[in-house]
């Protein structure tokens, strides 16, 4: 058994570990376990390409390994303290940002390819399609993550650019990347100039995909750059020959779409519309402007004692978090507020919408965190149906995601998109600082509905103060 077959089983075994991860992923209740088994197969993924590198190696063995050590340790360094610092909210952005290594590493890998076998004078046609493809797809992935980063951590305007013509301009980029690639195809080892040419046309046509694309769709996008850099590396998969990078690859990219298609399912978006871009000219990080379009009228306020005398009444909650509880960090008191009221006899429940706050998971990440049980965590789909026989809602940080402009005014932006129906409870308590508009930029009538009251503060201290009262 020579060193090449071993890899190739501890490749195998580790595709199998990556596609458990992901079943274990798809449930709340084995995702820890899932997370698990991606590490696993990946420190196998690692240790077996180490040892082909080493076995391989063309230069002294200790050399190699030196420099795989110098960059193991470089690039764990890095992610070990991004991770530990990461905040929940900065999630997104987080990610965007790996997902351009990705691209960046499929368009290295091509060039390096490229160059060495046009240096041996080796002319595949097959394997020049191969590199022509993984630097497109490498390219515009890493500058559409660049944007979406930009425009995730707010150092960039998060508005759509509407350029004239600009579905048309996409489509010419693509046509031109076509005739590249014929040109290149033929040009065999002396094709460095349309590939060149190539890269920035696809550099071009990632940065203008996502700059077209405006904040409320963000979290679409992020998930379809995540579906792109899984086939950029798959497609540095074959241009290295690499088998595990296209299983894994493939999976990334598969995985990503799907997410991508169920978030546009959950936002009442067609996949088409948001990829063409022009939707969504809410600031992501602005916070919204209380001046903003969209009904206004009287709002009723409250205090935390009369809402904690409210809760003492009920026999039926719901709570709905959002964004807000988030930047709060208010799950703990949250989970508390929750416990005490069970204590009491009181039947309460969290109603999690599948965009709710901004990343996919986001409110059942911060749950779990604070060890809210899982059976009490119900889906928009089911609890809709109980609202209308709930005594008080208590909305914690939440705003698009209950906005009922979506179900009754076609004009507004997010018209379609499916929200909790929360108004239909007897008493409904919103928690926010002030009476600014959500992610999408757009006023929200239910805080102005007759069994609306607002609790206005940070949700934190405010879910406190009523646990202090009860
Ligand atoms: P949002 O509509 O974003 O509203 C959050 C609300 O929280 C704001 O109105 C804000 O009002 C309030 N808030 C902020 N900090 C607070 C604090 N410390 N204490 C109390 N309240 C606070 O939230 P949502 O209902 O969760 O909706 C999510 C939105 O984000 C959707 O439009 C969705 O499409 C989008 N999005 C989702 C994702 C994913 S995948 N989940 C990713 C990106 C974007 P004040 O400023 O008045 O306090």
């Amino acid at each position: 058994m020579n060193v090449t077959s071993v890899v190739q089983a501890v490749y195998l075994l580790a595709a199998v570990l990556f596609i458990l991860s992901l079943a274990g992923l798809s449930k709340q209740e084995t995702a820890r376990r899932g997370v698990l088994l991606g590490m696993g197969g990946m420190v196998l993924a690692l240790a077996a390409t180490v040892g082909l590198a080493l076995e391989r190696s063309e230069r002294p063995v200790a050399v190699t390994a030196a420099l795989i050590v110098l960059v193991l340790v470089v690039g764990a360094a890095v992610g070990t303290w991004r991770a530990r610092t990461v905040e929940m909210t900065q999630m997104p952005e987080l990610i965007a940002l790996l997902h351009s290594f990705v691209g960046l590493a499929a368009v290295l890998v091509g060039y390096g390819s490229f160059l060495t076998d046009a240096a041996a004078g080796a002319t595949d046609t097959v394997h020049l399609v191969e590199v022509f493809v993984g630097v497109l797809v490498g390219a515009v992935t890493f500058t559409g993550s660049v944007v979406a980063f930009l425009k995730l951590s707010a150092r960039i305007r998060s508005a759509p650019l509407t350029l004239p013509g600009r579905n048309w301009l996409n489509l010419g980029m693509v046509l031109v990347s076509v005739l590249l690639g014929w040109w290149f195809a033929r040009a065999a080892t002396g094709g460095l100039l349309p590939l060149l040419l190539m890269t920035v046309v696809a550099l071009a046509l990632g940065w203008h995909l996502v700059a077209a694309i405006g904040g409320g769709d963000m979290p679409v996008v992020v998930s379809m750059l995540n579906s792109y850099s899984g086939w950029a590396a798959a497609a540095a998969g074959f241009m290295l020959g690499n088998d595990l990078l296209i299983i894994t690859g493939a999976l990334v990219g598969s995985s990503g779409a799907i997410l991508s298609y169920l978030m546009c399912k959950a936002m009442n978006r067609s996949f088409v519309s948001v990829i063409l871009g022009g939707f969504g000219t809410g600031d992501a990080t602005a916070g919204g402007d209380p001046s903003a379009v969209g009904p206004q009228g009287e709002h009723r306020e409250t205090t935390a004692p009369a809402v904690a005398a409210l809760l003492t009444a009920a026999r039926s909650v719901v709570i709905v978090p959002g964004y807000g509880m988030a930047v709060a960090k208010a799950q703990y008191p949250v989970a508390d507020l929750a416990a005490r009221l069970g204590d009491r006899g009181v039947r309460v429940r969290f109603g999690i919408h599948p965009v709710a706050g901004r990343l996919p998971g986001h409110m059942n990440v911060l749950l779990a965190e604070a060890r809210v049980p899982y059976d009490v965590v119900e889906g928009m789909d089911e609890i809709n149906g109980d609202l209308p026989a709930t005594d008080v809602v208590l909305v914690i940080g939440a705003n698009d995601t209950v906005n009922p402009a979506a179900q009754d005014d076609p004009s507004s932006p997010i018209a379609g998109m499916p929200v909790l129906e929360v108004w239909k409870a007897a008493d409904v308590v919103v928690f926010k600082r002030s009476m600014a508009t959500g992610y999408a930029g757009v006023q929200n009538p239910l805080f102005f509905r007759e069994n609306t009251q607002m609790l206005f503060g940070d949700a934190k201290d405010q879910v406190e103060a009523i646990l202090r009262e009860l």
